[in-house]
């Protein structure tokens, strides 16, 4: 392929790019709202007044789809679409299809809040969505994968900056893994029967789930850090060769680690402890991305005292390394014997979700949201500062109240009299977790407050006058 340096400036095309990152601000309030109000549900069950579609049961999923395919999608969706241009040095491939992506991708998680609180659901956790929404999904997936793969090809630079390759195998591995899992017959418009039947149904639904984290919450926000940790420190990626490793270790690893959510299930054995010891060579790919990250940061760390968008970087990137962390320990399966149905899950969930998958797009959100919006920078630093205590904040009393109160449980359950009967019945366990559930509550609130202040912060960005940046900044930026 030859590649032809751009002559005079480049027509980027951000009106998609401004839809998606606004549309990240508006679900992330949306579902980070339902996670608060299923967590009251959880210390105060009377909370659902007695209405189905207000029950734990149908909010639950509605806010598993919200912050992850609503509000995670958007963010990178939206930010590849902007990062391919710019890393590519080409205006987006098909402008009208990508804006068919936005609408279709808006009228899918439309449909999820519609179909999910009416209790229309294939009960795969985190595929629910019923089969005419998964075709949709299908539609609107390839129309992504055009659109950005089209653009990397007729890309004016020699070569594909490793940003995107992470949003490539994000976007080729979702597409795989949507399509393979939700393979079901129909029986009538809002009904479908999976393919698959009692284990190996199950298999290919932790292989789905687990692979969901690795390259939607994991693959796809490293893609993100990538391109924006660089431009924020102002100072290249540590180690480009890292970079090149972390890909292929990370997307070789990832695959074959999904058993670990089937432990002491009629799984065969072989193939649990095939998933635990993948899930513990896991930890080294994951921890390569992440020091990889931390250190573009080295010989400019004094930017952490003066930039709150670079703290939003480094704690998320801190997280992650700890999810990666105790997500290998969990793997291990005298380990999973304890923390399995328990809040220690929960607790991992949403280190990796508050800490990790949301800090790092609320900084990213926080540079390019200016961007493409033609203005000089947020309107308010001091807010972004407040917004960063209090996410940081929420997400330790999350997790470290999950941690504690998956810990009891795991311990109640298992305890024993001399006798041999149980110590603690199960109704006794569940009376004990209420503090803790408070707990979270008030982290998760907290969160959802720094959220509200974000958007607050967007909102005046957009408004406000003589802050517009002229173009020829724009397009040094
Ligand atoms: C204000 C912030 C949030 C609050 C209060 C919150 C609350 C909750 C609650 C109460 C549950 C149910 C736990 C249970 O069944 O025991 C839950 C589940 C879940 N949440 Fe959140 N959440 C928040 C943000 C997020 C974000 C931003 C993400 C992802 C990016 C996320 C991903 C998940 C996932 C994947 C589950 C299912 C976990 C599992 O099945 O093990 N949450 N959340
Ligand atoms: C090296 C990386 C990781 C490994 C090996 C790992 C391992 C695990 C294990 C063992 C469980 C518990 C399964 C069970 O007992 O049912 C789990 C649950 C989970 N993890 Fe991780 N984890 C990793 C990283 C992450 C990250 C970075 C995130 C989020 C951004 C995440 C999100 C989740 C979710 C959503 C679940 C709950 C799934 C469900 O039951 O609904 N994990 N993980």
């Amino acid at each position: 392929m030859t590649h032809t340096p751009p002559s005079g400036p480049i027509n980027y095309h951000y009106t998609v790019v401004r839809q998606f990152s606004i549309a990240t601000i508006i679900w992330g309030i949306v579902g980070m709202l339902v996670g608060v109000f299923i967590a009251a549900q959880m210390a105060w069950p009377a909370l659902n007044f007695d209405i189905a579609w207000l029950s734990f049961g149908r909010l639950r999923p509605l806010h598993t789809n919200a912050v992850i395919f609503a509000f995670g999608g958007s963010a990178l969706i939206g930010s590849s679409y902007y990062v391919v241009q710019r890393t590519c040095q080409t205006p987006l491939a098909f402008p009208k299809l990508a804006a068919f992506t936005f609408w279709g991708w808006t009228l899918v998680i439309l449909l999820a809040a519609i179909t999910l609180p009416l209790g229309l659901t294939t009960t795969k956790e985190y595929a629910e969505l019923e089969w005419p929404i998964d075709i949709l999904i299908t539609v609107v997936w390839v129309s992504y994968a055009i659109v950005f793969f089209t653009t990397v090809a007729r890309r004016t630079t020699s070569h594909i900056y490793v940003a995107n390759w992470f949003y490539g195998a994000f976007i080729l591995a979702i597409a795989m893994l949507h399509v393979v899992n939700n393979l079901e017959v129909p029986v009538s418009a809002w009904k479908s029967y999976s393919l698959y039947g009692g284990g190996i149904d199950a298999m290919v639904q932790w292989w789905y789930g687990h692979n969901a984290v690795g390259f939607f919450l994991t693959a796809g926000f490293l893609a993100m850090m990538y391109y924006f940790v660089p431009i924020q420190a102002g100072r290249p990626v540590y180690s480009y060769r890292l970079s090149i490793v972390h890909f292929w270790a990370l997307i070789a690893v990832y695959m074959w680690a999904g058993p670990h959510h089937l432990h002491y299930s009629s799984l065969p054995d072989w193939v649990q402890s095939l998933g635990m010891v993948f899930s513990i060579v896991l930890l080294a790919p994951s921890w390569g991305g992440m020091i990889n990250g931390v250190m573009t940061l080295s010989g400019a760390w004094s930017k952490l005292r003066t930039d709150p968008i670079i703290r939003f970087m480094i704690v998320a990137l801190s997280f992650y390394g700890m999810s990666t962390f105790e997500g290998p320990m969990m793997s291990i399966k005298t380990v999973n014997a304890l923390s399995h149905n328990t809040d220690w899950t929960i607790g991992h969930v949403h280190s990796g979700a508050l800490g990790w998958v949301a800090m790092i797009t609320m900084g990213c959100m926080y540079v390019l949201i200016p961007r493409v919006f033609n203005r000089q920078g947020m309107y308010s630093t001091a807010w972004i500062y407040t917004h960063f205590w209090l996410a940081t904040i929420g997400t330790v009393l999350y997790i470290a109240s999950m941690w504690v109160s998956g810990l009891m449980q795991g311990l109640m359950w298992r305890a024993v009299n001399a006798d041999g009967t149980l110590t603690y019945s199960f109704v006794q366990e569940m009376e004990a977790r209420f503090p803790y559930y408070v707990v979270r509550l008030v982290g998760g609130t907290i969160f959802f407050l720094g959220m509200l202040l974000m958007a607050w912060n967007v909102w005046k960005t957009l408004r406000e006058e003589n802050n517009d940046r002229n173009e020829s900044n724009l397009a040094a930026a």
